[in-house]
């Protein structure tokens, strides 16, 4: 496994202790569960500057790539979360193009290359994960032929127009290219993809559409077929469902709300503090609810738990600011002493507490602008099999296209995020069940493990060359610029 982060991020305590804490983000809490039931090795970054100590964690051979200062600022701070990061979340924010961030994301990339070509035994599967290593596969390729490589992005792809500002597009395909198997969430983002291979690095591909799990495309790479699929990715559901059932979540569920003051109505949302997660579109709607009288201050508590993200990025310095003041436009206008109307926790929670809130929560609010997948929409659905519960969830999550009996939403429409939110509030205990239960079919039967077989199983079929092109499958020339 080949991911920015290791799967633990240390924390260095003011008396020099050192601790390790689950990193952040969805893509540790799919591949986590992975890597635990499959023994192998993890290459990747502590989380903190110019350490290269490995974590003891059972079952997993760490390498840790250490990342100086200046490395962290150019090509994580930088390249990766100030460049990629919004232009492959619909330019939310304006993405900065700067050659220095580039030139360090081009080093570190050919870093995390080395350091995996030492940690793979001969033949072995690799498995390079998300948007800041989308140049390992090529350089990896080229130093360790043997390898099999797979890649996933784990965040959306985006639009080709967006996807032709960036100056380095080419290097960025041409560099996934080198992998045998390339995953997006969406059988869009695959579409795209094959697009822009004709197009940029001029390879032929193959015609028609992409499924889910199933109809890849193809790239043909010389004598190297390429495939490019599908494959939304989910979480472990059988765990989350077996917790939330146990006495002890229950019993900190019922705490959680006796705390929270028993208000007829529990609203929860739970993210990376992120302008992509649309926490400010959710408060302003709760505020317009609230100044219309659709819902009750009285009775109503909105919690809002916010995991420090990014925090010297600039655009999270601002956005963290933009939110804050909601929270305090809120209370201020609409709390009584004792009992405000949005708690808001700036910090990570426990991961047992946050089952606990799962199962506390009438309402969840899943309302990004734009998201790759959201694995809290899918936890939320995991924890009810109490059938309680309603999830409102924004049109543009890659979880909206499997979760269509939640409360969806356009996120820029806030009458109708208002309208999704007053449904699910004052929704029917039968519609209710009857909505939640279509959720867990689904999200019970689609679990991380079955996200990870299909991708490791069709990564494991594919040849890694084929003598002449792709076994049966009709190509589509290159794409020339002045075509469309
Ligand atoms: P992303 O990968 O962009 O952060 P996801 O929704 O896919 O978004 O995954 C976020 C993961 O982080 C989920 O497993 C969620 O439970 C966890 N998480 C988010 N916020 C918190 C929080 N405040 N405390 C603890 N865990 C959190
Ligand atoms: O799932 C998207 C993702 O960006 C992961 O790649 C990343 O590890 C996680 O969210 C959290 O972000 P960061 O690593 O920047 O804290």
């Amino acid at each position: 496994m080949v991911a920015n982060r290791l799967p633990v991020d240390k924390v260095v305590g003011d008396d020099g202790t050192v601790t390790w804490r689950r990193s952040p983000g969805g893509l540790v809490t799919a591949l986590e569960p992975i890597l635990r039931q499959h023994t192998g090795a993890w290459v990747g970054w502590s989380g903190i500057a110019d350490s290269d100590d490995n974590p003891d964690i059972e079952g997993i051979d760490i390498h840790a790539v250490p990342l100086s200062t200046q490395e962290i600022a150019e090509y994580y701070e930088g390249f990766s979360n100030a460049t990629l990061w919004p232009l492959y979340h619909d330019v939310i924010v304006k993405p900065e193009y700067h050659r220095e961030w580039w030139n360090t994301y081009v080093e570190v990339n050919r870093r995390f290359a080395e350091a995996t070509s030492k940690a793979a035994a001969p033949g072995a599967l690799v498995w390079v994960q998300d948007y800041q290593l989308q140049l390992v596969p090529k350089m990896l390729r080229m130093l360790r032929p043997d390898l099999r490589i797979g890649f996933f992005l784990h965040i959306p792809f985006p639009p080709i127009e967006l996807f032709l500002q960036n100056p380095w597009r080419t290097e960025i395909v041409e560099g996934l290219l080198g992998a045998d198997l390339i995953g997006f969430h969406l059988p869009g983002g695959a579409q795209n993809f094959l697009y822009l291979a004709r197009r940029l690095a001029g390879q032929a591909t193959s015609k028609g559409t992409v499924g889910v799990r199933s109809r890849f495309g193809v790239v043909q790479v010389g004598f190297r077929t390429v495939r490019v699929g599908a494959f939304p990715i989910s979480i472990d559901s059988g765990e989350l469902d077996a917790k939330a059932r146990s006495k002890a979540i229950r019993a900190r569920a019922a705490e959680i709300r006796a705390e929270l003051g028993n208000p007829k109505t529990i609203l929860l949302g739970v993210d990376r503090l992120d302008y992509t997660k649309g926490i400010d579109v959710r408060l302003k709607a709760l505020s317009e609810l609230l100044a219309e009288k659709r819902l009750d201050p009285h009775d109503t508590v909105m919690v809002q738990l916010a995991t420090p993200s990014r925090e010297r990025v600039d655009s999270y310095i601002q956005m963290r600011a933009g939110i804050e003041q909601l929270v305090g436009n809120i209370n201020g206008n609409f709390a009584q002493v004792g009992q405000p109307v949005v708690q808001y926790l700036h910090r990570p929670v426990p991961r047992d507490d946050l089952i606990a809130f799962f199962v506390a929560a009438d309402v969840m609010l899943v309302t990004p602008l734009r998201d790759g997948m959201n694995l809290v929409a899918k936890e939320y659905v995991a924890c009810r099999n109490d059938l309680g519960g309603a999830l409102v969830l924004s049109e543009f999550t890659g979880a909206a296209a499997e979760l269509k009996s939640a409360y969806q939403a356009n996120p820029y429409d806030l009458d109708g995020v208002k309208d999704a939110i007053e449904a699910a509030v004052t929704q029917t205990e039968q519609e209710g069940r009857r909505r939640m239960r279509v959720l867990r079919r689904q999200v019970l039967t689609h679990d991380v493990d079955k996200w990870a077989r299909s991708f490791l199983g069709t990564l494991a079929e594919q040849p890694s060359t084929t003598p002449s092109g792709g076994r049966g499958v009709e190509l589509v020339p290159p794409t020339k610029d002045d075509e469309s």
